[in-house]
């Protein structure tokens, strides 16, 4: 008969030793797809850059749209009358209070860089139309003027400014 003192390893101990190993190894492996996972991929941070838009292209009293993080964004290049006739409204009495100085960036007053979301229930609004030849969104009747302000219907809050600056008197960079 054979025996076996207890500090000698049995062929059971080793099915465990190596269970667990496995089992350490598997629960590694499972978890680093997961972290990866987690990890934004290329075209996600691509999705989220900053984005350049070059205003030569762009005539006086054309808009163009451009996509920054998924959503359209609106660069006005506005008339002198367009910007005239936003800055001749009293603009405490609406509905969001705000002048047109301050949607705009100093010095650039022809620029004007929404986005193109209304802040009613998220249409895309129709630029130069509408009572203040800006923008009217056809969903429910808002109406923003020359600044993206809202002057009529259900909309709560003016069109928003995206984070932007200008890199060069033609050269902007939004985000
Ligand atoms: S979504 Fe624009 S008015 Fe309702």
């Amino acid at each position: 008969m054979t025996t076996l003192s207890p500090a000698e390893p049995t062929r059971r101990d080793f099915l465990c030793v190596a269970t667990a190993a496995a089992a350490a190894v598997g629960g590694a492996a499972a978890t680093w797809p997961l972290i990866s996972q987690m990890n934004p991929d290329a075209s996600t941070i691509a999705a989220a850059a900053p984005i350049e838009v070059d205003l030569v292209p762009i005539a006086e009293g054309q808009i163009i749209q451009v996509f920054w993080r998924g959503k359209p964004v609106f660069v006005r290049h506005r008339t002198t009358s367009e910007i005239k006739a936003a800055r001749a409204v009293d603009w405490r009495a609406l509905p969001d209070p705000q002048s047109d100085a301050e949607r705009v960036k100093d010095g650039h007053d022809q620029w004007l860089v929404v986005i193109g979301i209304c802040t009613h229930l998220g249409c895309i609004p129709l630029g130069h139309q509408g009572q203040y030849d800006g923008w009217f969104c056809p969903c429910h009747g808002s109406v923003y003027d020359t600044s993206g302000r809202v002057r009529r219907g259900p909309a709560p809050a003016n069109l928003y400014l995206p984070p932007y600056a200008f890199l060069s008197d033609s050269k902007i960079r939004i985000g």
